[in-house]
């Protein structure tokens, strides 16, 4: 079972013992979250006139950036279609212990949301359309549905296989044309395979204690 440690922006993130690497970035997990999903994913579509977003997550997790997408919607009043994919899904108790709710400043309502993403598979608000998948990325094969990925799976040097050509086409696949994958990676070999499979890439700013990130985009920019 992984375990909840602090990271610097006074949030938590879990250290996995089957990894053992962190699930966010240890210079804060909250700040991460918001520059590589929110900021460089779900801002940078609305920017280009977006008013429904269909994202796929890999690799749920603490449903950190799940919750900050529901905030997203919310705030924005942009309807987000969410699919979470996680293998090795964290009990709802753990979730419970985690301080998202107070860094964030975030409402009773959103208490109840981050609890529901950690309790059911699918459900609805007005803004927000959550959808779990328990199972492993290497077998969702889905054609065309997505706006984004948020590809946030364990680095490469813990999961090496999750960054290689045969899951990236799968991700490639899953894009609407146009549609973009963000990542805190950047990674030479990675953007390599990136370009290997169709992809367009940016690099763009990383967050705090990384100097770049990845944007990569299926079609033109
Ligand atoms: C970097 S963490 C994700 C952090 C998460 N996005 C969050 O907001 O907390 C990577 C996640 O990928 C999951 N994972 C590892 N291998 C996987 C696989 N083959 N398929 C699906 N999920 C996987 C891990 O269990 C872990 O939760």
């Amino acid at each position: 079972m992984p375990k909840i440690i602090l990271s610097s922006d006074g949030s938590h993130t879990l250290i996995s013992d089957e990894f053992n690497v962190t699930y966010h970035s240890s210079h804060g997990s909250i700040q991460e979250s918001n520059t590589v999903f929110i900021h460089a994913g779900l801002d940078h579509l609305l920017s280009l006139g977006y008013e429904k977003i269909s994202v796929f997550e890999m690799g749920f997790g603490s449903g950190l950036n799940a919750l900050m997408a529901y905030l997203w919607a919310v705030e924005h009043g942009c309807e987000v279609q969410y699919t979470g994919i996680e293998a090795y899904p964290i009990v709802p108790e753990m979730a419970g212990q985690l301080n998202y709710i107070e860094v964030l400043n975030a409402d009773d309502e959103a208490r109840i949301i981050f609890q529901k993403m950690h309790t059911e598979t699918n459900f609805k608000t007005p803004v927000f359309q959550f959808n779990k998948v328990i199972g492993f990325v290497e077998n969702f094969d889905v054609k065309e549905e997505f706006d984004v990925i948020f590809y946030d799976a364990f680095a490469p040097s813990s999961q090496d296989h999750l960054w290689e050509k045969d899951i990236l086409q799968l991700m490639f696949g899953a894009l609407k044309n146009k549609g973009i994958l963000v990542t805190y990676c950047a990674k030479g070999a990675f953007k390599r395979t990136l370009k290997d499979v169709g992809f367009k890439i940016e690099a763009l700013s990383g967050p705090v204690g990384k100097r770049e990130m990845t944007r990569a985009v299926k079609g033109d920019f």
